[in-house]
């Protein structure tokens, strides 16, 4: 593609003329005409923050040398952008130095790992999965995307779009969960919502980066920045629609991976940075390096040394490079030397200043960087309402047993145990840098808020979350003594999931299980709150609580969205992102999955020569898609039981759900496909589509879908999508594990 046809599209925006964009482009070619090859090389260039650093939580080298050195190499021009630092003020005097103080004056880019939220803090990117709503995904985004520009930031290093199929890997907490469809949903709904709709100059847009450039998530043994080896067929079916979807709601820049991809690491990976993702996928923004991905090269064995590394990811297809300082250090001497053609520098710095002016910052650096704004907007009580909503709905309700929940707000004694029962350190979970401290509502803080009469509350935390505490059981067994009613608070920390968070057994830890099993000896009622960054083992007391809430890491609103699903001032609307697998030994698992040449029928324990394990069935405990609500939902059959679909046309399918329950829910109607016969085995089930119902206490609705040729689509040998005629399974169901199917015919071109 021509510099003139990438700069016109990049920079066509609702509030941006054609005359504009022109004078940009004139602008963005004269700079390059006039910049030396070490300025060329800072445009490349990206380093922590070290103006505004905060040093929690974050990566060891952020805000990497000290302020003096970093301002020299600015007024050099030799760094074009840094990260994670924020704040309004700091910011205009930061951006004024490159402004005012270098040769060229070009605005630096100024990044930051927003995931979920800035001060406001919403729920970890996997529970706001469970409420299977893009238009909530996309508010939280716009929120987040609002405190963030009014702190000065224009792009943030998110959404994470990793297909995630196996729980031992931490950083499924930062993303959508297995399902491919759910990921590409949630993707768009996240780009669009970080850079809104007004375009990128908007001052309240957010640059977004889908991430980690591709299949970082099929890291071998779920063991964080492993290789990872696969089929080109299951890489285009399964890990790159998400970020196709990233790029079509807008996304105009991409974070590579640390993985190696079938021996080639993906920083280094011409095949995937520029085939694919520029060939195929037409991507026409930056792509940054992760964090040093671009010097591990020489780690995994794949470049000599930093020159060679610096060589190999730009002729790969790195525009930038996140700490290392390989490309400011070494493009000079490439290019010099004709290892790198000027060509390839020219067109990285070419996509970097058009996304500089994309954002604005030619028209205005200071875009954003307004104290009196920030201070408006940043933790606003409208954003901290939007995190209790988020909160509510990505809480999901796995069993009820005897309609234990929801609890009387009066007339009865509760007893919270456990290590998260008062906790505050452990609600916002993983890749917050700038949450609101004083803004954490525990557990207890928000029962005793819900409750008519507090004192009929009592808490003890019997337990740390990895280790015992001493006397600590026997306390909550007294304090649990004369409840009537206990509520478990157990599961992993916040440092339990997240990057390079990986376990081998993906369980709630051994010194909360007995804490469990003893005050479940007293025989009482008892509800479990899990909070967890990824899908968890259950067993034990645990497994078989009455009532079990998979409440995540849910923000600083916690305490309150939890309190309101358990005293019932909500019904519980979420759905798992993720399968509960009956054991930790059974991942990698999605619901997903083949069928195999021998399928096991689950419901036979002493089957043999199928495929099985020998210690459990092949389902999930709780399957992807499972939660239940406080009504009592039941589905009809799907109508009609045989449908056909003509080639170019489509055909509705409709299912019949009742609320036998006394109380108003949402239920979440998913529908399901499976290609009976193919030119390439497929998955038992594939989610296409979900809707969303609202059902009075007795109502009964009829929920209807419209399905079309392209819903039916896989990859096909070639790697390109393809559609076959013949029978499908149809179904339209409560979860990947439940219903019955229709059949579908499509029919011949
Ligand atoms: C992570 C990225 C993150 C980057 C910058 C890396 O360690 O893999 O997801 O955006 O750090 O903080």
């Amino acid at each position: 593609m021509g510099a003139a046809a990438l700069g016109a599209s990049m920079l066509t925006n609702p509030s941006q003329s054609r005359a504009r964009v022109a004078a940009h482009q004139e602008r963005i070619e004269a700079l390059i005409a006039r910049m030396t090859i070490v300025e060329k090389a800072g445009q490349l260039n990206l380093l922590g923050d070290p103006f505004r650093f905060r040093p929690q939580n974050v990566n060891p080298l952020d805000g990497q040398g000290d302020p003096a050195r970093i301002t020299g190499l600015i007024r050099e021009g030799k760094v074009g952008n840094l990260f994670n630092g924020i704040g309004a003020e700091a910011g205009r005097r930061i951006q004024r130095i490159a402004v005012e103080e270098t040769r060229l004056g070009i605005p630096l880019l100024f990044a930051a790992d927003i995931i979920h939220g800035l001060k406001t803090v919403f729920p970890v990117p996997l529970a706001e999965a469970a409420a299977f709503d893009p238009d909530l995904a996309y508010r939280t985004a716009r929120a987040a995307a609002l405190e963030g520009a009014a702190s000065g930031v224009h792009q943030t290093y998110a959404p994470m779009v990793d297909v995630a199929r196996d729980q031992r890997w931490g950083r499924v907490v930062e993303g959508a969960g297995e399902d491919v469809w759910l990921n590409e949903v949630l993707a768009a709904a996240r780009t669009r919502g970080f850079q809104g709709e007004r375009g990128l100059a908007d001052r309240d847009a957010l640059l977004a980066t889908p991430k980690h450039f591709a299949a970082y998530s099929a890291a071998m043994g779920g063991m964080d920045y492993n290789s990872t080896d696969m089929s080109d067929v299951t890489l285009r079916g399964v890990y790159l629609p998400p970020f196709q979807a990233a790029f079509e709601a807008g996304a105009l820049s991409v974070m590579s991976g640390f993985n190696d991809l079938n021996g080639v690491p993906a920083s280094g990976n011409r095949y995937l940075l520029t085939e694919i993702l520029r060939g195929e996928l037409g991507f026409e923004g930056f792509v940054v390096s992760d964090y040093t991905s671009e010097q591990e090269l020489i780690a995994h064995g794949f470049a000599e040394d930093g020159r060679d590394a610096a060589r190999i990811a730009l002729m790969a297809g790195i525009d930038m490079s996140m700490v290392s300082g390989l490309f400011l250090d070494h493009i000079p001497d490439l290019v010099e030397k004709g290892d790198v053609p000027i060509s390839r520098v020219d067109g990285a710095v070419r996509r970097v200043l058009t996304t500089k002016a994309a954002l604005g910052l030619f028209d205005d650096p200071y875009r954003g960087c307004d104290p009196e704004r920030e201070r408006l907007v940043v933790g606003s009580q409208g954003h901290r309402d939007l995190a209790r909503e988020a909160g509510v709905k990505s809480i999901v309700l796995l069993k009820n047993e005897g309609g234990l929940l929801p609890l009387k707000s009066s007339g009865q004694k509760i007893a919270l145990i456990g290590p998260f029962a008062d906790d505050v350190d452990n609600i916002f979970g993983p890749w917050t840098i700038w949450g609101d401290e004083s803004r954490r509502i525990s557990l207890e803080a928000g029962f005793r808020a819900a409750m008519a009469d507090p004192t009929l509350l009592t808490v003890a935390k019997g337990s740390e979350v990895e280790a015992a505490m001493n006397g600590g059981v026997e306390a909550a067994v007294a304090a649990a003594r004369d409840a009537d009613v206990i509520v478990l608070a157990l599961g992993e920390s916040a440092r339990m999931s997240g990057e390079a968070q990986s376990r081998t057994e993906i369980d709630v830890p051994a010194p909360q299980r007995a804490l469990a099993e003893a005050v479940a000896g007293l025989g009482k009622p008892v509800v479990v709150l899990l909070r967890n960054g990824r899908a968890l083992e259950l067993s034990g007391a645990v497994k078989d609580a009455d009532a079990i809430l998979v409440t995540w890491f849910l923000g600083g609103e916690m305490g309150h969205a939890v309190a309101d699903v358990v005293f019932g001032q909500a019904s519980p609307s979420g759905r798992l992102p993720v399968s509960f697998p009956h054991r930790s030994g059974q991942q990698p698992y999605s619901y997903d999955h083949k069928t195999t040449g021998r399928p096991a029928d689950n419901r036979l324990a002493s089957q043999e020569y199928v495929a099985r394990y020998r210690d459990t069935t092949n389902t999930a405990l709780y399957p992807f898609g499972h939660g239940l609500t406080y009504g009592d939902v039941r589905y009809g059959a799907v109508t009609p039981p045989d449908a056909t679909l003509a080639w170019d046309g489509e055909v509705e399918l409709s299912v019949q759900v009742t609320n036998g329950g006394t109380r108003a829910v949402e239920e979440t109607v998913q529908l399901y496909i499976r290609d009976r016969v193919a030119s390439l085995t497929q998955p038992g089930r594939r989610l296409r589509d979900v809707r969303k119902v609202a059902l009075a206490a007795g109502e009964t609705a009829t929920v209807r879908f419209i399905l079309r040729r392209s819903q039916l689509e896989f990859v096909g040998p070639d790697g390109r999508p393809t559609v076959e005629p013949g029978l499908f399974d149809i179904w339209l169901s409560p979860s990947a594990q439940a219903g019955e199917p229709a059949t579908l015919r499509l029919g011949k071109p």
